[in-house]
């Protein structure tokens, strides 16, 4: 359940932060959100997705392995938190053991995963959850917060349930695909058609990886407990294709398709080859972009405007190295020129 409690303090001192990854994008971007607070980070990963941001301590280690925390309890260093990105509950488990002596408290960055009703709108941290079914995302993140619950106590806890993450960096392409296919950088033009879901009903909420961060930074300040939905603001999936398009001007025609028609045609839903992303199908997914969200809003989560996400992944995209693409997600030139032309003979 949320707890906002909160004890405040106005410049707060350094920190002692250990980070259990901060090798990929979300955790290396609560390193440099934490490093540009002036705290002290450790980060122990095993150095296979990536490096951490300069200057922040990088102990290469494998969670897998028995002796994963040796090297840091070693150093007799005691933390103010433990900030875990696990997908994997037995690592979870290990880590709480292990580190609670060590730490003050500990951030799981948990999902919206977790809930086990994806249709209802409007739902909060109340709402039921999945099993925990370790071999499942969903029910890995619900052992893995049990974990942390059980071990470091409610007080000591603070469990983030994050939803569809976006911004710079997003490697999924879920929230790039949209501003990146407007702006004619996924192999045609500004002005090409472009196929878009027609989903009346249908609500999407992206948290900016870098308010995501910033959020958890300041809530360790804090000493914020409790367990939170971290999502951006609603908007309809229209509104924000809609959004995309404007920051990117295209011209071109807009298409679109009802559900039933996409699944006739066999594009996929939310991310990944031969779809389009951030659709899902609305009768038993439209609460998954639609959480209440109040009470992250309440400790201290201020998404920014979502027109800010989308031209700043944009940026992001266009400015990478290489052929710009779109991560594997959406349609290729070719098969979205065969689904408009098949749309058109409706
Ligand atoms: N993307 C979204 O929209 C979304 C939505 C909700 C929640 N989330 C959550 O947000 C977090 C995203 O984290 P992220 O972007 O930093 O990427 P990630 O790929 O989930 O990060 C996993 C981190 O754990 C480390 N790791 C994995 N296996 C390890 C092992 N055996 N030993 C030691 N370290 C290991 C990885 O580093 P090495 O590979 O270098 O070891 C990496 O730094 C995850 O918790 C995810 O579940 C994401």
């Amino acid at each position: 359940m949320a707890d906002a409690t909160v004890s405040s303090a106005a410049t707060p001192p350094a920190l002692r932060l250990l980070v259990l990854g901060g090798t990929a994008w979300l955790g290396g971007e609560i390193v440099s959100a934490a490093l540009a607070r002036g705290h002290e980070v450790t980060c122990l990963a095993r150095g296979s997705s990536g490096t951490v941001p300069d200057g922040a301590r990088f102990v290469a280690s494998d969670r897998g392995t028995p002796s994963a925390y040796d090297a840091v309890l070693a150093t007799g260093q005691r933390w103010d938190a433990v900030v875990d990105l696990s997908r994997d509950a037995s690592h979870v488990r290990e880590a709480v053991a292990v580190l609670e002596p060590a730490s003050a408290s500990f951030v799981f960055v948990s999902s919206v995963s977790v809930y086990a009703d994806t249709a209802t709108t409007g739902a909060d941290e109340s709402a039921a959850l999945v099993d925990a079914d370790e071999s499942d995302y969903g029910g890995s993140k619900v052992a893995g917060e049990r974990a942390v619950v059980e071990t470091f106590g409610v007080d000591r806890s603070l469990v983030v349930r994050a939803g569809l993450i976006g911004g710079p960096g997003d490697h999924t392409g879920r929230t790039g695909w949209w501003p990146l296919r407007f702006a004619g950088g996924a192999g045609s033009s500004g002005a090409d058609p472009v196929l878009v879901p027609d989903v009346p009903g249908l609500e999407v909420q992206p948290v900016d990886v870098r308010d995501l961060s910033a959020w958890i930074v300041a809530s360790v300040e804090r000493g914020l407990s409790g367990t939170y939905d971290a999502v951006g603001d609603r908007q309809s999936l229209t509104d924000h294709l809609a959004a995309a398009r404007q920051i990117t001007g295209h011209t071109g025609e807009v298409v679109p398709v009802d559900e039933t028609w996409l699944e006739a045609h066999e594009v996929a839903p939310w991310a990944g080859p031969r779809s389009l992303p951030l659709w899902v199908p609305v009768t038993t997914h439209a609460g998954f972009g639609a959480r209440a969200g109040g009470a992250g809003r309440a400790a201290g989560l201020v998404p920014r405007p979502v027109h800010e996400t989308l031209r700043d992944v944009l940026a992001w995209e266009l400015s990478r190295p290489g052929p710009v693409g779109p991560h594997g997600a959406g349609l290729t030139p070719g098969d979205e020129r065969d689904l408009i032309a098949a749309a058109r003979d409706r």
